[in-house]
């Protein structure tokens, strides 16, 4: 009652809309006139407040929804091309690339649908920590910062290798701990409007808040590209601003609770294609 009531005070407006609703049904995402992509599907069973995901391309309109289809017009294509060319330069003392190691880039195929994931020593690392794990202790090279475009652009070349391949994060096992941790923190209300993830993506996508049509928060897409920004987006960058609208504090890229986070969002967007780099208002 009370999210709704801060909802109205956050001008929400538009028809309430029932969940299970397709926000543009009958639009398919084709990349390149070949690359079918799944937008919509039956929402996995440990995601009860969910019929259907659907992925965030379907709530932008047709002109962001067209940057996406074709690589050049995707705005975000260019950081993934940086990337892929990063990733066989050497860095740091021991003379390696990325690719002295891995091959070719395309070996990462499938790498994203796994993100995040725990480690051999039990601990929940998102693709970020994987790849300055690399670069600190096989290379001899500098960690990069979250947000640098170093960074992103190398998570884009390695998601890009992914893209059309069903997200597929692991919520059992080593990985069950932290998914129920990230469970409770996505349905937790916080802050004085006392709103949870859930109460503006489980209950509200669909309607629009401010000039922003709310979708349904999902991973697939990223890093996105923001054309209001005019660069790729971290998903940890996004978790903390969307947690910064809900309340006073909230936390910074690279901490464990926005690695728990990631997890159980990530996995509410198991079945959809990853689409990264998506396009974003
Ligand atoms: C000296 C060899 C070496 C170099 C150089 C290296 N890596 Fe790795 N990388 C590894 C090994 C070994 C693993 C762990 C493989 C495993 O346990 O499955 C790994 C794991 C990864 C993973 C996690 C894959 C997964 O599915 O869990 C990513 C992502 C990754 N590396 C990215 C990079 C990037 C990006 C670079 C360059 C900046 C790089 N690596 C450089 C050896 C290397
Ligand atoms: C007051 C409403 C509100 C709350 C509460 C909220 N968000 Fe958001 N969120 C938005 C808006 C608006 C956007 C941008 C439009 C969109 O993609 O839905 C957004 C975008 C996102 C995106 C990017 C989706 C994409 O496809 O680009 C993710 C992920 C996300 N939110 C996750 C969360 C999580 C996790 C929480 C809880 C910590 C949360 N949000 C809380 C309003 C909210």
């Amino acid at each position: 009652m009370t999210a709704v009531v801060a909802l109205v005070t956050l001008s929400l407006s538009g028809m309430a809309q029932a969940a299970g609703d397709d926000p543009d049904p009958g639009k398919e995402l084709v990349i390149n006139g070949d690359m079918q992509m799944v937008t919509r599907v039956k929402a996995p069973d440990n995601i009860p407040g969910l019929t259907n995901v659907y992925s965030g391309w379907l709530f932008h309109d047709p002109s962001t929804q067209a940057m996406e289809m074709d690589d050049f017009d995707n705005p975000g294509m260019t950081g993934a091309e940086t990337g892929t060319e990063n990733w066989s330069v050497a860095d740091g003392s021991e003379g390696k690339s990325c690719a002295s190691c891995h091959g070719d880039i395309e070996k990462m195929k499938g790498v994203r649908t796994h993100m995040p994931k725990v480690n051999k020593d039990g601990k929940l690392w998102s693709m970020e920590d994987y790849i300055n794990n690399c670069r600190t202790t096989r290379m001899g090279a500098k960690a990069w910062s979250w947000n640098s475009a170093d960074m992103q652009d190398m998570v884009a070349a390695i998601s890009v290798q992914s893209r059309g391949m069903p997200m597929a994060v692991a919520t059992d096992g080593a990985a069950a701990k932290f998914w129920k941790e990230g469970e409770k923190m996505y349905y937790t209300r916080t802050g004085m409007l006392e709103l949870s993830c859930a109460s503006c993506h489980e209950q509200n996508y669909g309607n629009h808040i401010r000039a922003e049509h709310l979708s349904q928060g999902q991973l697939n897409g990223f890093p996105t590209y923001r054309l209001k920004t005019a660069k790729l987006v971290s998903i940890h960058n996004r978790l903390k601003g969307c947690v910064r609208d809900t309340r006073a504090e909230t936390y910074k890229e690279g901490t464990d609770a926005l690695r728990i986070l990631e997890l159980y969002v990530a996995s509410r967007s198991n079945g959809l294609s990853v689409e990264g780099v998506a396009v974003r208002p």
